[in-house]
């Protein structure tokens, strides 16, 4: 019963796409079990790039299921063009599995939204302005839409009448909007019904029988560690549970199941949105991290903020996730600078701290204790093996599996499928 959770170790984009991708032709079945299309995942294989927003990155590989567990939440036209785009290019969908559970993501949890984010002003979260936040708002209020209520019209116009009741008196009242009529919901809604009807099953039930099966089903986190609802910077996070903890209520399986939970770790650090980033660079390095990494959003197409590797927060994430193993990504970025820096603990007003403090206010005043490590020029992208990479990249990854507390069992030196160095087997 292998099934492996896969996980970002930082605050998104760490190349969670591409690693899910590499395991997907060992899988039977990959599952998103949190989040929406918030998330942006590139996946490369041979000269095609793939940008993927809700589906899992399994759907890439022939024999693998991809199922939206009931974690996640749903807007079903981004899910249709996403589906349509892949058939245009040839991708086979037909075997993509949808819980009945899983919410919707409505039109008005859009608008909500982004009204809310024009209104926080220069206190906004910097969200990606897709719904997410008042969709698991509506989810937690118990107002929320789930995409088996498609199916039953007269529960579906009750359950929007209810939500829009609330929110057309603060849209109109406090954000002086224009009302959002309950038909026009129901309307559009009811469109999506049919076409997405082949997919939706129980998908709890087919997981763990998968399971029982002896199947390898692989979950895959979108955002990361540190934009978890409880345990990331909170308030500056997204709205569900990216932690291992939240594949077991996110897809209805139980942790006694769970084998291998692997945090994808970039070898530098990046952030979208607002927040805390206590290794955040202003200068040249910063930008060099941007252009050479290419950090630039795949969803909202913002440049990422880039700074240096961040000891504390590996540290962190092995232990929220209870981490087995770490998929150290982008190495090949930092080919070229003379030192590099890494930060192995923060000063806090005066204070030397090795561990994530609990407080924000602390985490706000965090500055980086760096120890410079020496680095490499020579041409990685082509290294197979560990042994291939010069002495000064092993001495950096070694380095950094000692501070993040979690054996490093593959290294990224490439976006292709192939430029992956695997240490220890996943499988
Ligand atoms: P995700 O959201 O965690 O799936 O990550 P994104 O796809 O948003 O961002 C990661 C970016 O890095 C993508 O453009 C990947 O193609 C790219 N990438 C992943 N692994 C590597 C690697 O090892 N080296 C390089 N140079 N790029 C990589
Ligand atoms: P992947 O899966 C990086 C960030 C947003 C914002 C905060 C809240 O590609 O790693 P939301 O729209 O979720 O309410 O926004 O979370 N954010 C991400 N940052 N990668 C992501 O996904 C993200 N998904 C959300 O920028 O700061
Ligand atoms: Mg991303």
């Amino acid at each position: 019963m292998p099934a492996l959770v896969l996980l970002g170790a930082q605050w998104g984009d760490e190349g969670k796409g591409k690693a899910t991708d590499l395991l997907g032709g060992s899988v039977d079945y990959v599952v998103r079990y949190q989040g929406g299309n918030n998330a942006g995942h590139t996946v490369v294989v041979g000269d095609q790039k793939y940008a993927l927003h809700l589906l899992p990155s399994g759907i890439l590989s022939p024999g693998c299921t991809p199922v939206i567990g009931n974690g996640v939440v749903v807007d079903p036209s981004v899910l249709l063009s996403e589906l349509s785009g892949l058939n245009e290019r040839g991708v086979d969908t037909s075997k993509l599995l949808i819980s009945g559970n899983a919410h919707i993501i409505t039109p008005y949890n859009v608008t909500v939204d982004k009204v809310t984010e024009r209104f926080l002003g220069k206190r906004k979260i910097g969200t990606t302005g897709r719904g997410i936040g008042p969709t698991y708002a509506d989810k937690i209020n118990r107002v929320g839409i789930r995409v088996q209520d498609l199916y039953d019209e007269s529960i579906l116009t009750q359950k929007v009448e209810a939500a829009l009741d609330v929110k057309n008196q603060i849209l109109t009242k406090l954000y002086n909007r224009r009302a959002i009529a309950v038909d026009q919901v129901v309307e559009e809604l009811l469109t999506y019904a049919q076409k997405l009807a082949p997919y939706v099953a129980d998908t709890v039930l087919v997981l763990n029988q998968a399971l029982e099966d002896d199947k390898v089903v692989l979950f895959e986190g979108g955002q990361g560690t540190l934009l978890d609802i409880d345990h990331g910077t909170y308030p500056f996070v997204t709205s569900s549970n990216p932690t291992a903890g939240g594949a077991c209520t996110g897809a209805g399986v139980g942790p006694t199941k769970i084998s291998r939970v692997i945090g994808i770790l970039k070898a530098y650090t990046t952030r979208v949105g607002a927040g805390p980033f206590p290794t955040e660079l202003f200068d040249a390095d910063g930008e060099a991290l941007r252009r050479i990494g290419g950090e630039r959003g795949v969803t909202t197409g913002r440049d990422r903020r880039c700074g240096w590797f961040d000891a504390v927060i590996a540290r962190y994430a092995t232990r929220v996730n209870g981490l087995t193993d770490f998929f150290l990504t982008k190495l090949d970025v930092l080919t070229g600078w003379e030192q590099i820096p890494v930060c192995v603990a923060y000063e806090i007003d005066g204070r030397r701290v090795e561990e994530l403090p609990y407080s924000q206010t602390d985490f706000h005043h965090a500055k980086p204790v760096y120890e410079n490590l020496p680095g490499w020029s020579e041409d990685i992208t082509g290294a197979k093996s560990f042994s291939d990479l010069p002495k000064n990249a092993q001495n950096y990854v070694k380095a950094l599996e000692e501070m993040s507390g979690a054996p490093i069992s593959a290294i990224g030196v490439g976006p292709g499928r192939d430029e992956t160095i695997e240490i220890n087997s996943f499988l």
